[in-house]
């Protein structure tokens, strides 16, 4: 990276604590605020005025005008090998993924193809405001080999792992267990710690793993704890049954896992929907992340996963798109159905929670709360500048915009990618490389 020193000036918001805990204390929002950056990290961030004297001759100055500044959005679980499989039509769960699904992923033995893929996925995720996320890859580790070197390229924060999956696939689709810990292997020893990027070993789900599998992650993880673990827990009702016939011996869904050792502060499970009270209490005991994933839970119509119940249960909760159940790359629109969904059980998401929830929220359930999701000096300068008026109907609802917690609650149920004026990756513009979209914005007043 060659050295730079840059501010960023305009209105600031981000999160120092959980609004859900602290309420209006939680967050920070400076009307006319400062944030100097050098080398892609945070300096020093506070009002312009105080701060504007520590500007040196020649350091750009990008003003942003009447846009918001947030931290990058993280999104928790998505899957980069689905880009194609957005919007195709199934029953349920297993019949989208037999139909579709582990069709489309069998291209991805195209090392090609995957790196072509993971190009188009990584410009859309920054160019929604997307700055990390945690991405399964196909069982092909060449395919998890070329989105790494593409997240490296891109220079963004990603948590990425091969699928591991030795049963209940077409056959194009299977490792071994011998296989799938010899491939992750070899992809933690070349991608975990390499810059910003972090494995995560990725049983796909109970059903696509024998036991000899599962057991092959847990030793793996055991070899090397620092990385995640993500997989799929209780999505389904029939998923759940199909489970509960392969694992007889298990309590429940949650025990399957728990069984094997699959239960630890790094382990990350997508969904999370239909758990009783024993394997909510499991999960919050281990520290274990369950993910919801509002857009492909309604998509498919698997089910509603209730907040305020993970919550009174201590149970942590990330939040994701799910990339191609999901229907949208915009965490914002994932914030949108995450509402109405808490809406349907019986509670609510404020904004506060909700920017909360895509923000500092993510990076803790990440162990990434040290490096991203808040402004402090020290920290990664990934941040998004976004429009609360970017289109004639928000800019309509804006005029009687009432307060910071209004205009976030219009951003997340009126808002997408094109609410997303900019996205910043350690201090420099992303600037999206597919054929038609936005030429490289002029240095210095870009707004
Ligand atoms: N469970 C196992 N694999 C998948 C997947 O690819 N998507 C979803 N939504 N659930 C899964
Ligand atoms: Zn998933």
């Amino acid at each position: 990276m060659k050295p730079f020193q840059r501010a960023i000036r305009g209105r600031l918001f981000w999160f120092v604590e959980d609004p859900a805990e602290t309420g209006a204390r939680a967050y920070r929002y400076l009307d006319d605020g400062l944030m100097l950056i050098r080398n892609g990290m945070i300096t020093a961030i506070g009002e312009a005025i105080v701060l504007e004297r520590q500007i040196g001759p020649g350091m750009e100055v990008i003003e942003t005008g009447p846009h918001l500044v947030m931290p990058g959005f993280i999104d928790a679980h998505l899957h980069f090998p689905q880009t194609q499989v957005i919007a195709s039509h199934g029953a349920d769960l297993l019949d989208w993924l037999n139909r579709y699904t582990f069709i489309e992923e069998q291209r991805f033995a195209n090392p090609a193809h995957a790196r072509k893929t993971a190009r188009f996925f990584l410009d859309t995720l920054l160019s929604h405001g997307t700055t990390t996320a945690a991405v399964f890859g196909s069982v092909h580790p060449g395919a998890t080999d070329a989105f790494f070197a593409e997240a490296e390229r891109h220079n963004t924060r990603m948590i990425a792992g091969k699928v591991m999956m030795d049963r209940g696939a077409p056959a194009a689709l299977l490792d071994t267990a011998q296989t799938s810990y010899d491939e992750s292997l070899a992809l933690i020893e070349r991608w975990h710690g390499h810059g910003r990027l972090a494995y995560a070993i990725s049983p796909r789900f109970a059903i696509t793993s024998t036991p000899a599998q599962l057991d092959a992650a847990a030793a793996l993880h055991r070899a090397h704890p620092e990385c995640y673990l993500q997989t799929h827990l209780a999505e389904s009702r029939r998923e759940i049954e199909t489970v509960a016939a392969l694992y007889p011996e298990a309590a429940d869904y949650t025990d399957v896992y728990d069984r094997f050792g699959l239960l630890t502060e790094r382990s990350l499970f997508g969904h999370a929907i239909h758990l009783d009270a024993r394997e909510r209490a499991r999960l919050a005991e281990a520290g274990s992340v369950a993910v919801h994933c509002p857009t492909s839970n309604l998509y498919l119509g698997s089910g509603l996963y209730d907040l305020a119940a993970a919550r009174a249960a201590r149970q942590i909760t990330a939040l994701a798109t799910d990339i191609g159940a999901g229907t949208s790359y915009s965490m914002l629109q994932t914030l949108n159905e995450a509402y109405k969904v808490q809406k349907l059980v019986g509670g609510t998401l404020p904004p506060l929670e909700a920017f909360h929830a895509i923000t500092l929220g993510n990076a803790e359930a990440l162990n990434l709360a040290h490096l991203i999701g808040s402004f402090r000096p020290g920290r990664e300068a990934d941040f998004v500048v976004l429009d609360s008026a970017a289109t004639p109907a928000m800019a309509h609802r804006m005029e009687r915009c009432q307060s910071i917690e209004d205009e976030l609650f219009i951003l997340m149920t009126m808002g997408d990618d094109r609410a997303v004026k900019a996205t910043y990756v350690m201090g420099e513009r992303f600037v999206p490389e597919r054929e038609g979209l936005a030429p490289p914005p002029a240095p210095g007043m870009a707004f």
